[in-house]
């Protein structure tokens, strides 16, 4: 019979939890597959575990800690990253482990006072220090805004392991596996889409940074705070990682997001996306915006490089719905997108005015006229839809 195992990797386990009661994560986006909050303990000469998991789930977690180290201490407690998600359960830890040292940078101690109180205890590193624990030789780089101003990473030279905070990380609790090497990683690709677009995609710059920064490390593992310990699969994620962060599209078909009230605008949007395919475009997304998860929405806006808007006009505005999309596109400040819009009215227009303000805003480039309608379907204005897929398929 195969045992599981905790073991990571020289004397790190795994002592991460599964979040499957969860329905949204920071309360705003959907966890059809769940979510983990991974955390390792490293049984060396020294113990060092390396951030915690949300309260709720403790009784599991010090439950896995003590299958590991049965009655040890712990001698110190690293937070890579304060986000209640993984710092929730350091009062409960301190409690427990009443000597533990919790190790973190200067920014770090400022959320450690304000959130929990805490203010003994502490190992106060910067960037570059290291701290020996025995056979693993641990070294802090501090990576601010990936995706909090506190985040670093720990890096271990020893076995060559990246403790990376959230960064490489992604949605979907995990299924009895937790290293890639023993599971179908398939789910969760879309996933770490996902969950980048949600949580890390207005840090594109600093993502970068971090890349650039720890270039120099050789990896053996990246043991991430969600999702997969990541292994043989290291070079694809680093790969997504860097793809997300530059905005550069992995898709070259056509996102179509639309709202509609009583159907005319999503008369334009299907004539559209048939045109599209007439012209051979055979990759065309199509997002209602009333009935398409807004997390599913932002993914495809990180995955495709032409995009179609529509809306209606509402209360002499643009619908709302459309606009609370909008307003997260530009919060994460997508760039290299080539867009075009289209919308319908009553009696007076401002959809239309405003998605052309919402191009030029964010620097998207124009494909083809805007196609504005008052009440219903024409035929002139169907023909100017058709027109308006024949120039981004052109594209
Ligand atoms: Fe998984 Fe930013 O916390």
């Amino acid at each position: 019979m195969k045992v599981t195992t905790t073991l990571v990797k020289g004397r790190v386990h795994y002592v991460g939890v599964n979040d499957t009661t969860k329905h949204l994560f920071e309360n705003l986006w959907v966890l059809p597959y769940g979510v983990s909050y991974n955390s390792y303990l490293i049984a060396d000469d020294k113990v060092a575990l390396v951030d915690t998991v949300d309260a709720r789930m403790f009784s599991e977690y010090l439950t896995k800690i003590r299958q590991v180290i049965g009655e040890r201490p712990i001698d110190y407690l690293i937070i890579n990253h304060m986000e209640p998600d993984h710092s929730g359960a350091i009062k409960l830890i301190r409690q427990y482990y009443p000597q533990i040292t919790i190790v973190g940078n200067k920014q770090t101690f400022g959320m450690i006072e304000g959130f929990y109180g805490i203010y003994d205890n502490r190992l106060v590193v910067k960037d570059g220090e290291t701290l020996d624990l025995g056979h693993h030789k641990l070294t802090f780089h501090l990576t601010p805004m990936v995706h909090w101003p506190e985040t670093m990473m720990t890096y271990d030279a020893t076995e060559q392991i990246l403790f990376s905070g959230d960064a490489f990380g992604c949605f979907g609790a995990l299924a009895g596996a937790y290293m890639d090497t023993n599971m179908d990683t398939t789910p969760y690709w879309d996933e770490m889409i996902r969950y980048y677009a949600c949580i890390v995609g207005k840090y594109g710059e600093p993502v970068q940074r971090a890349l650039k920064k720890l270039s120099g490390l050789s990896l053996q593992v990246i043991a991430s705070t969600h999702g997969p310990v990541w292994t043989e699969e290291i070079t694809r994620v680093v790969g997504v990682y860097d793809r997300l962060s530059r905005y550069e599209p992995d898709r070259d078909g056509v996102l179509i997001i639309y709202g509609s009230m009583y159907g005319n605008t999503e008369r334009m949007a299907e004539v559209i996306a048939a045109q599209l395919s007439a012209d051979g475009i055979k990759d065309i997304c199509v997002h209602p915006v009333s009935t398409s998860d807004i997390s599913d929405i932002l993914k495809d806006v990180f995955r495709y490089k032409y995009i179609l808007l529509g809306s209606p006009t509402y209360n002499g505005e643009i619908f709302p719905a459309v606009e609370s999309v909008m307003h997260k596109i530009a919060a994460r400040q997508v760039k290299n997108r080539t867009f075009g819009f289209f919308g319908s009215y009553s009696w007076a227009g401002a959809a239309v005015k405003k998605m052309k303000a919402f191009a030029e805003a964010n620097n998207w480039q124009l494909i083809g006229d805007p196609v504005e309608m008052k009440h219903a379907m024409t035929p002139e204005i169907e023909e100017q839809c058709k027109r308006l897929a024949d120039a981004t398929a052109q594209r």
